[in-house]
């Protein structure tokens, strides 16, 4: 049996940009939004068109300049929201309005101040103003993660009768357990009528760091899109990671399921958002943090350079990284440091390894970290020969 597709639903450009201090301009969208194409997303989130004038003309370029992808404006469920929505996605190849409203009972009273019944009917409104501009309405039931799963199921369904072709159920806060999450969407599988025509979403936020559990319990609970950013960014502690759920469905099969994503461009993407929203990726950051496939410990050393899959469960190459690295420091050991002096050109004998390596720990206690240079010099004092 093939393995059943997932849609990658890339909210960079919109929740993702929500962080204080990543702001992007036009040119820096187009750039990103070029690069997402390339990635091979299949749903590019360009921003909200009310937002401002600046976040209008994004996605307005956005939708002009991309082919392939569906390119998404963000809307209240606000007759105004909607409306510059569908103007600014007038040039998309394939334009989707994403409207929606918090249906949690601290949205409905504390945010709305309103009453479940007119939550529904502003549903349903919004769904079908949008519905008159584009074929493809995604609905977001906001705080959904918060929102009793029979209420969610009423308003989910009458969204789906309104002509709504996703349903986003998003944990707004992050609140929600893997099991929670991933029974909510199996609830609303087998509880929402007509939604089987109907493509369900996970939309997840990480403030318990449950962000990709969650979104990987949602899909294997039915779901088909994950909404995601690069590096997890976004508001307050972020959102799923695209890189980590693409690698987790790739690395395993048995789920069977998969992306469109090619992984081999993920690193060089983290890389770009990073720079283009001025906010590093913290280096032990799952699959593009700069020691994600760097060894430091003497018995993974050991392991890795016996067999690279004794510690390594992802092949960096898959990520568009050349090699896993071995970073030299007072933890290492012989194998490591004959490995590295190998590299440099140098093969020692056992005695004159072990020399080498009582020196090396001397300079590792003082360095921290022991470079290739470090290694040169230390040939050079120590006057080592090397076996040929
Ligand atoms: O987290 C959320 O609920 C959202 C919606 C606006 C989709 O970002
Ligand atoms: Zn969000």
């Amino acid at each position: 049996m093939s393995a059943e597709k997932i849609q990658i639903f890339d909210t960079t450009l919109r929740d993702g940009e929500q962080v204080p201090g990543c702001k992007l301009n036009t040119n820096e969208k187009l750039v990103i939004a070029r690069q997402l194409e390339l990635l091979g997303v299949d749903v590019i989130e360009a921003g909200f068109p009310i937002s401002s004038p600046g976040d209008f003309e994004a996605v307005r370029a956005i939708a002009l300049q991309t082919k392939e992808a569906t390119v998404c404006g963000l809307s209240r469920a606000v007759e105004g929201d909607i409306r510059t929505a569908a103007e600014a996605l007038k040039g998309a190849v394939r334009p989707r309005i994403h409207t929606g409203i918090g249906t949690s009972d601290l949205h409905v009273q504390y945010k709305l101040r309103t009453s479940r019944e007119e939550v529904i009917a502003r549903a349903v409104e919004a769904v079908k103003l949008a519905k008159s501009f584009v074929e493809d309405v995604e609905f977001y039931a906001e705080d959904a993660g918060r929102t009793d799963n029979e209420f969610l199921a009423r308003v989910c369904e009458a969204a789906v009768k309104a002509g709504a072709t996703v349903l986003n159920i998003p944990d707004t806060t992050g609140y929600c357990l893997p099991e929670e999450y991933g029974a909510k969407i199996k609830y609303l599988y087998e509880n929402v009528k007509g939604i089987e025509n109907v493509c369900l979403s996970t939309h997840c936020h990480n403030d318990l760091g449950l962000a990709t559990a969650n979104s990987i319990a949602g899909v294997v609970n039915g779901a088909r899109q994950i909404e995601c950013t690069i590096n997890g960014v976004g508001e307050r502690a972020g959102n799923t990671a695209l890189e980590e759920v693409v690698m987790i469905l790739r690395q395993h099969p048995y789920l069977n399921l998969m992306t469109g994503v090619n992984s081999k461009l993920l690193t060089e993407t983290s890389a770009l958002v990073s720079h283009m929203m001025r906010m590093p990726v913290q280096p032990n950051k799952a699959i593009v943090g700069s020691n994600a496939f760097s060894h430091s410990s003497g018995i993974h050393q050991d392991g890795v350079i016996k067999h690279r899959e004794t510690y390594e469960i992802i092949d960096p190459k898959d990520v568009g990284v050349d090699s896993s690295s071995i970073v030299l420091t007072a933890r290492s050991g012989r194998a490591a440091l004959a490995y590295r002096f190998q590299k440099l050109g140098y093969n020692f004998d056992k005695e004159t390894l072990d020399k080498a390596y009582g020196v090396f720990l001397q300079v590792a206690d003082e360095k921290k970290e022991v470079g290739d240079s470090d290694l040169h010099v230390l040939v050079e004092k120590q006057n080592l020969v090397t076996a040929g």
